[in-house]
Order: C-alpha cells, then sequence, then structure tokens
C-alpha cells in the first residue's frame, strides 16, 4: 500500500469522500491494532479536508480517553454523558452539531470550533469502544451526509476495536 493518498482537485465534499474511501480503506484494513488505524484515519480526514481536529477518544472505564489525533492539543477525558462526545457514547447516536455554542454542555477544547459531528464505533461485540470527533472552524459544517459518509469511511476499524 502506497503511504500518500491521492485526492481530486476538486473540492466538493462527496468527491473528496469517494475518492478517499477505498484509500483509507485499505490503510484501516492493514492493522495491526486500533491505535494504528485511528492514527491514519485522523491524519487522512485531515488532510483531505482540511478540518480544524479531527481525533478519537477511546472509551476507557468510565470516561473518554483521548487517543490519536490531528489539531491543537485536547481535552484528555471525557465523562459519560459529558459534551458532544459524551452524548455520543452515551446514547449510541451519531451527533450533527451546527452550532456548538447552542449545545448544552458542549467542551470548548478550542474556541475555534464551531460546528462538529461525533460518531460512535463500535467493536466486534457491539459496544460503543470509541468515538470519532470532528471539529470544524467553520459554522453549520457538517450535514447528516457527513456523518454517513464518516461512518462508511470509518468501517474497517471495528475488527480492531
Ligand atoms: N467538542 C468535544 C470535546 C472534544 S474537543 O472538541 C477535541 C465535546 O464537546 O465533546
Amino acid at each position: 500500500m502506497s503511504s500518500s493518498l491521492v485526492l481530486p482537485t476538486s473540492t466538493e465534499r462527496a468527491t473528496v469522500y469517494a475518492a478517499l474511501e477505498p484509500q483509507l480503506h485499505a490503510l484501516l484494513n492493514e492493522g495491526p491494532d486500533a491505535i494504528a488505524a485511528m492514527a491514519n484515519a485522523a491524519a487522512a480526514l485531515h488532510t483531505a479536508f482540511g478540518w480544524h481536529w479531527v481525533g478519537f477518544y477511546r472509551v476507557v472505564g468510565d470516561h473518554l480517553v483521548l487517543g490519536p489525533f490531528q489539531g491543537p492539543v485536547a481535552c484528555t477525558r471525557i465523562a459519560h454523558g459529558k459534551g458532544v462526545c459524551g452524548t455520543a457514547w452515551a446514547s449510541g447516536q451519531v451527533q450533527v452539531v451546527p452550532d456548538v455554542d447552542q449545545f448544552p454542555g458542549h467542551i470548548a477544547c478550542s474556541s475555534l470550533s464551531r460546528s462538529e459531528v461525533v460518531i460512535p464505533l463500535h467493536d466486534q461485540q457491539g459496544c460503543i469502544a470509541a468515538v470519532l470527533d470532528v471539529d470544524s472552524a467553520v459554522l453549520n459544517d457538517f450535514t447528516p451526509r457527513d456523518a454517513e459518509a464518516l461512518q462508511r469511511l470509518m468501517r474497517p476499524l471495528q475488527q480492531w476495536l
């Protein structure tokens, strides 16, 4: 597998997702474990879309703990049900937040984050083992289509969780 991504010149998001999918899936299938796969996934998404922060929080006991990411330094631990990430974990639901200032309890790791999407990631037993957190400096930057595309991109990660 080549270690560099080939990305389209188009910045149309659906086009970039489609170009990224086979390349990211190949990287994620390489393994050999969750941290390696998360590290490459964070780097690939950050490179392809230029979002402010892209990373993972892993379930460790009763908290989410910071995992591989790209972007500014971030909070290390998030309690169950707290913030957008903790809400995604507690509810099992994807969170698409158009304006973080309107989300009660949003954890502002960076004052530049304006909108975000969080995807719960399940292990092979169906339990949530981690979340993907994508933060944008642009208000209203995500729709449910982004959430669907990101879920699809993350699919091979499940085998390592
Ligand atoms: N925004 C998140 C906290 C994590 S940082 O944004 C990286 C939240 O409210 O869950």
